[in-house]
């Protein structure tokens, strides 16, 4: 049979048979599909197949290595030791990036970060690091890793060469409501993952209200699925599964977050934000290697010391953004006090967040040209007494002041039920 039969055999198969198809028919599906002998009707026919079948782990693992050779991978030093990332699979008031990139480095480890934008309901870290005046994203692939062999860190935006099948079927996944398969998930995360050349990664896997899947059982799959597929390509994934049913950190919205991240390397805060991103630094460290008492202490030592906090200044030195953002993160992301204060009228205490609407409501103050400055800082959890809830409101329209107000008034649940809170981190899976 001729290559280009192979795909259309494929296709039959696939529409026909629920057992899972071989390795070789993904690959024949997937490169067609990259050279355009397979339409996007064709793809989107073949994806909706499998998935009503549902897709093997076999099947990801020959789909995400299918996706990793469309593109080019990033071709680290030879001998030059684990290449680590971390992946969050979208928070609400999440800065951890921040926080472990310059946390990790500073402990030896080398961090490659390819990043994306914000997702609908989560920030990115790609506009997050828009806030410091000068800073870039877009190095290209030599300067990236020039800056891994001098700094341990570097933190850019994905190019298009790397994995670019993955983009594609997103965007096909996208029009056919396909995006919540968490086969075809774990294989779009991983394949830019290993075209990146991380051999350690430490995955942060959100449960609760405010995680992309919303549903924990499937939460729980996609995060094994991960680890099998990096398994099956000689890859440490450790998962830690951490809770997104309140907001993680004290602030939702770019600069603000990119204060808070700051307020922890700088020891002015620490607080959940702090909690995890100390978690998944020590098991960054682990997985390399390291027993994990002694990772937990060396991580400590490096936030405690001041050595993060120099990372992160020489990570923003490197990629042209102006260091003293360090020293005064207020000023030079421009930060001006809140265009607002709401508090809750009712007495008791908070019951309930729709987390995932603060996370909207957030990127809804920034307003169609994504004010980078606009969002909300929160001193809220949990079970806290509504007297103590103060949220500010910071946006460059004060007519979108009401609109928030009420949404804030919808999205956090005052009421006199006992609340207990579900641990910060639920489970690791290594
Ligand atoms: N993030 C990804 O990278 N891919 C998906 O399919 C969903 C979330």
């Amino acid at each position: 049979m001729s290559d280009l039969f192979a795909p259309r055999a494929a296709l039959q198969r696939a529409r026909r048979h629920a057992g899972p198809l071989s390795g070789d028919e993904w690959r024949d599906v997937v490169t067609a599909f990259t050279n355009g002998t397979f339409t996007d009707a064709q793809m989107a026919a073949w994806l909706m197949a499998r998935v009503m079948h549902g897709i093997t782990v076999d099947e990801s693992v020959a789909l995400t290595e299918a996706m990793v050779n469309s593109g080019s991978v990033l071709e680290h030093p030879s001998g030059g030791g684990p290449v680590v990332d971390k992946h969050s699979t979208g928070g609400v008031a999440d800065t951890t990036t921040l926080i472990i990139a310059p946390l990790v480095a500073s402990v030896g480890l080398v961090l490659a970060k390819l990043s994306g934008g914000s997702l609908g309901h989560t920030g990115g870290t790609l506009d997050k690091l828009a806030s410091i005046p000068g800073m870039r994203t877009d190095l290209d692939p030599k300067t990236f890793v020039q800056q891994l062999a001098t700094v341990g860190v570097a933190i850019a935006a994905a190019t298009t060469e790397l994995a670019p099948a993955d983009r594609r079927l997103y965007a096909l996944r996208d029009h056919i409501e396909l995006v919540d398969d968490t086969a075809l998930i774990a294989a779009s995360i991983m394949s830019k993952k290993l075209a990146t050349g991380a051999t350690h990664l430490v995955l942060d896997v959100k449960l609760g209200q405010a995680s992309i899947l919303g549903d924990d059982t499937l939460t729980r799959t996609l995060a094994t699925q991960c680890i099998a597929i990096g398994a099956a390509h000689g890859r440490q994934v450790t998962a830690v599964l951490s809770d997104m049913n309140q907001p993680l950190g004290p602030a939702i919205g770019n600069a603000l977050e990119v204060r808070a991240a700051i307020d922890v390397l700088s020891q002015r805060s620490f607080g959940r934000l702090g909690e995890l991103s100390v978690l998944l630094a020590t098991e960054l460290l682990c997985s390399t290697g390291v027993e994990p008492a002694q990772a937990n202490v060396t991580v400590m030592e490096a936030l405690t010391s001041g050595d993060a906090l120099e990372r992160f200044r020489q990570l923003v030195v490197a990629q042209g953004g102006d260091p003293h953002v360090v020293d005064d993160p207020t000023r030079v992301l421009e930060l001006k006090p809140p265009t607002a204060l709401w508090t809750p009228e009712a007495s008791g205490r908070v019951v309930a967040i729709d987390t995932k609407r603060l996370g909207v409501l957030a990127r809804d103050l920034a307003g169609p040209n994504g004010d980078l400055k606009a969002g909300l800082e929160l001193t809220l959890t949990l079970g806290m007494q509504a007297n103590q809830v103060v949220i500010a409101i910071h946006t460059s329209d004060s007519g979108r002041v009401g609109p928030a107000k009420q949404v804030l008034h919808d999205a956090i649940v005052i009421g006199d039920a006992e609340v207990t809170p579900g641990p910060l981190v639920q489970e690791i899976i290594r």
